[in-house]
């Protein structure tokens, strides 16, 4: 539960990460049946935390896409009933607009940093998406605002938010190669906080994975200052590479053994996995985070520059990412140029991040009509 677009005031997660470690990913009819199964307590948790009642909302807000068709169909059928039940409206809300929102939601809550200046660039990188948008706004708030009366009259005037796509992975997410490379090497689900804790303990520049130059029409090098060229990610080749590594240099008995006795330990610790990884295993995953990171960070700078943004957002699951957030900050520093990271809590999927997102649209009475439906590929922005 989101005040104003600004202030959190609960943000309950059931978490169904132990359903599918088991299977070593997600699977989507149990994502569904969970989300089911949880949705009414984690609704009610949420009111009691804030200590809201139903009567206190003004309006419901939703995640119509992009993901799992059965996983969304839950949420909105669910956020249908409230608001009609209610009579509140309804927002539908666009996944990736809300892990953007998670980082401006905290940055005027907690006023720690300014709010990025616009145009902004997002890198929204998690299991799902290696995605970059050109994010700006439009002021809701000022005087002969195109608005109703909803923006004119609220105490903090909103935004309405608009974002191109200028970047997006050709195959693997980034994440998701995070947790194929973990699953590799015998790791837990997801991978990438396995692999995070991990990488410290290795030598990253032990095995030098490269990224090849991603070719599409448009996106010749020459076109490389051009800010129409949008920037590719590939992160498909170096889970093969990794994969010809551990063949070619006799690791998969061990990795076996290690994922025997992961599997063994109830709740286990990155302390345990790091007893059972040789040094070799440890400058393998801490070279395949280096060149991961170096690839996200050498790409969004260059698409920063290209299109000349006055500041930069990394968000999603992998933004949790320690390396990450150490090396785009010494990076962007080296720049001047502000980056902001969503706090931890926030990186990963939440309702919070969905209802921040939300509320400029209330402002612009942007409301889902009661047709809302499930929109598993739904894209953002042009
Ligand atoms: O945003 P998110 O919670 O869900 C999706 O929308 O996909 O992101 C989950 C992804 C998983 O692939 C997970 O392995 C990755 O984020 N992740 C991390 C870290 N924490 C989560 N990747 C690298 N380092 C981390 N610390
Ligand atoms: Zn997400």
């Amino acid at each position: 539960m989101v005040r104003r677009g600004r202030e959190n005031l609960s943000n309950v997660v059931a978490s169904q990460i132990a359903t599918h470690a088991k299977f070593g990913g997600v699977v989507p009819e149990l994502a569904a049946r969970e989300h089911l199964h949880n949705i009414v307590p984690v609704v009610r948790a949420a009111l009691a935390e804030a200590g809201a009642a139903f009567r206190d909302l003004d309006a419901i807000a939703v995640t119509s896409g992009p993901g799992l068709a059965g996983a969304l169909l839950v949420g909105i059928t669910y956020a249908k009933s409230l608001a009609y039940g209610l009579g509140k409206p309804l927002i539908a809300v666009n996944h990736l607009e809300g892990h953007i929102h998670a980082v401006l939601l905290e940055q005027t809550t907690t006023r720690t940093a300014l709010e990025p200046e616009t145009p902004i660039l997002a890198l929204v990188v998690s299991g799902g998406h290696t995605h970059l948008y050109l994010a700006d706004f439009n002021d809701t708030g000022a005087p002969g605002s195109e608005f109703g009366a909803r923006a004119a009259n609220a105490p903090n005037p909103g935004k309405t938010w608009h974002y191109r796509n200028v970047g997006r992975t050709v195959d693997d997410a980034a994440g998701e190669a995070f947790d194929k490379v973990a699953k590799l090497l015998g790791l837990p689900y997801p991978g990438g906080p396995w692999i995070d804790a991990l990488a410290p303990r290795g030598n990253p520049k032990a095995v030098p994975f490269a990224f090849a130059q991603i070719k599409a029409k448009g996106n010749r090098p020459a076109a490389e200052d051009n800010p129409e060229t949008k920037t590719l990610f590939s992160f498909s080749g170096i889970k093969t590479a990794v994969l010809r590594y551990v063949e070619t240099h006799g690791l998969k008995p061990s990795i076996e053994a290690r994922k025997e006795a992961l599997m063994a330990i109830p709740g286990p610790k990155p302390a345990d996995a790091l007893a059972l990884c040789d040094q070799q295993t440890l400058d393998l995953i801490a070279s395949f985070q280096h060149a991961v990171v170096g690839d996200l960070l050498r790409k969004t700078v260059r698409a920063a520059e290209r299109l000349g943004v006055r500041s930069l957002i990394v968000t999603g699951g992998v933004a949790a990412n320690r390396e990450l957030r150490a090396r785009f900050a010494a990076e962007a520093a080296d720049r001047n140029l502000p980056v902001a990271f969503p706090s931890l809590t926030l990186s990963t999927d939440n309702a919070a991040m969905i209802a921040a997102a939300a509320w400029p649209k209330y402002l612009a009475e942007e409301f889902a009509p009661t047709s809302l439906n499930a929109d598993p590929s739904l894209a953002l922005g042009g």
